[in-house]
């Protein structure tokens, strides 16, 4: 075993929700390897209510974070700048040989940024995705982040055409699979063991949930949620699919909020067959989705889980930046227009499911991959010196 100060320091950044189940096999990961690497795990505390983060951390054992900055809800610019201010501090004191950041939320960029200004390597879990929309937030920490990066892991085949239009160098670049699927694969037993149908239908008992005959929904993107006009195309569409089968809806806060605000949640409530939950955490989610006969969706990495599970996934969307999920998985992109997401209901509950397969290296051995990758690179560096 290497002394401490021969060890190499490794930041691994998270923030929201949809970070966790991304570090989570990477941490187990690189700490597996703690002869080599000193592992410190910083939240930026962009999501920080419990069902949001720390149900998923406990949920899939990640340890508790070295630092946590606290940095909570604002506008893009001020949260980004508060993070960034934040995460400069704790870096400065840290010096890392390298910072790992994943996704496309608003701390993946402010940390890629920070790291970048002050030299260090960067490496980028899920580089490469584009929906090609710049008026998604996302979209834009996608551009941004790889653009900083050193080590740019790709999860799909398209990560790598779009790396290559935008010119970057192909030595930065490494199609690793997909992480999440690491995740995934290694919770398969608990989540096979799980009651969530079983909690819910006790919870409402006018509401049974049985295998297979129900749908869940998902929705938070602001395109969707937060105006009166998108708002009243959801509902509207909602209130016909609750006419063909049950719903389940955790609700994301931020949704929750529009909602309210727009005076929609009564609307909603009496909606006889939608049954609003709070969020849900990973192991209740994921099962939930693999016993739905279809999930409704505008998230980003629920069309790859559903993919996986094989699962039908509507995706409430007028773009993917994930298009393996359509070429070869079970996504349909559906967008906002009532009658194009009600004749993929109808199909979906007369029909068996599409023919699918798993995408390339979707199987639980990325974060070996990326692991061995960095340790390579660091063997040729100390060579060199
Ligand atoms: C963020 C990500 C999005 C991801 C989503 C998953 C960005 C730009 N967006 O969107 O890509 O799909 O997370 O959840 O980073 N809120 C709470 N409690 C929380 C977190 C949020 O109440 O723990 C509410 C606040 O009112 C906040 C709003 O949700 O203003 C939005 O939160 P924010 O982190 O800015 O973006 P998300 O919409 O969650």
């Amino acid at each position: 075993m290497r002394n401490n100060e021969m060890k190499k320091k490794i930041v691994i950044v998270a923030g929201a929700r949809p970070n966790f189940m991304k570090i989570g096999p990477l941490m187990h990961e690189f700490i597996r390897h703690k002869n080599i690497f000193n592992t410190i795990l910083i939240h930026t505390g962009q999501h920080y209510d419990f069902e949001m983060s720390e149900k998923f951390l406990k949920d899939l054992n990640i340890p508790k974070p070295d630092y946590f900055l606290n940095v909570g809800s604002a506008s893009h610019a001020t949260q980004t700048a508060k993070i960034m201010v934040a995460f400069e501090k704790v870096i400065l004191n840290v010096m890392p040989d390298l910072v790992v950041v994943v996704g496309d939320v608003n701390s993946t960029l402010a940390c890629a940024i920070v790291a970048s200004k002050l030299n260090i390597k960067i490496a980028h879990v899920e580089a490469g995705l584009r929906s090609f929309d710049r008026t998604m937030p996302e979209e834009i920490n996608r551009i941004v982040t790889d653009s900083l990066s050193d080590y740019l892991f790709v999860s799909e085949e398209s990560g790598l055409m779009n790396l290559k239009a935008e010119g970057v160098n192909s030595k930065k670049v490494y199609f690793v699979g997909n992480i999440m699927i690491d995740t995934l694969l290694s919770k398969m037993n608990i989540i096979a063991k799980c009651n969530i149908l079983n909690s819910l239908s006790m919870r409402d008992k006018t509401n049974k949930l049985k295998l297979k005959t129900y749908a869940v929904l998902t929705l938070h993107r602001p395109a969707n949620v937060d105006s009166n006009e998108s708002l009243t195309k959801i509902y509207n569409i909602l209130k016909t699919i609750s006419q063909k089968t049950k719903i389940v809806y955790p609700i994301h806060p931020r949704t929750k909020k529009m909602i309210k605000k727009h005076n929609f949640l009564k609307k909603f409530e009496l909606l006889n067959n939608l049954i609003m939950v709070k969020p849900l955490g990973y192991i209740d989610f994921i099962k939930l989705a693999k016993d739905s006969r279809f999930v409704l969706t505008d998230s980003g990495g629920i069309q790859e889980e559903t993919t996986f599970l094989k699962v039908p996934c509507l995706t409430m969307r007028d773009n993917t930046e994930r298009p393996v999920t359509i070429k070869k998985g079970t996504n349909y992109l559906v967008g906002r227009n009532k009658s194009r997401v009600v004749r993929h209901v109808d199909y979906i509950l007369n029909n068996s499911n599409k023919r699918s397969q798993i995408p390339k290296l979707w199987d639980g051995k990325t974060a070996e991959r990326i692991v061995r990758i960095i340790i390579n690179s660091c063997n040729t560096e100390e060579r060199r010196k």
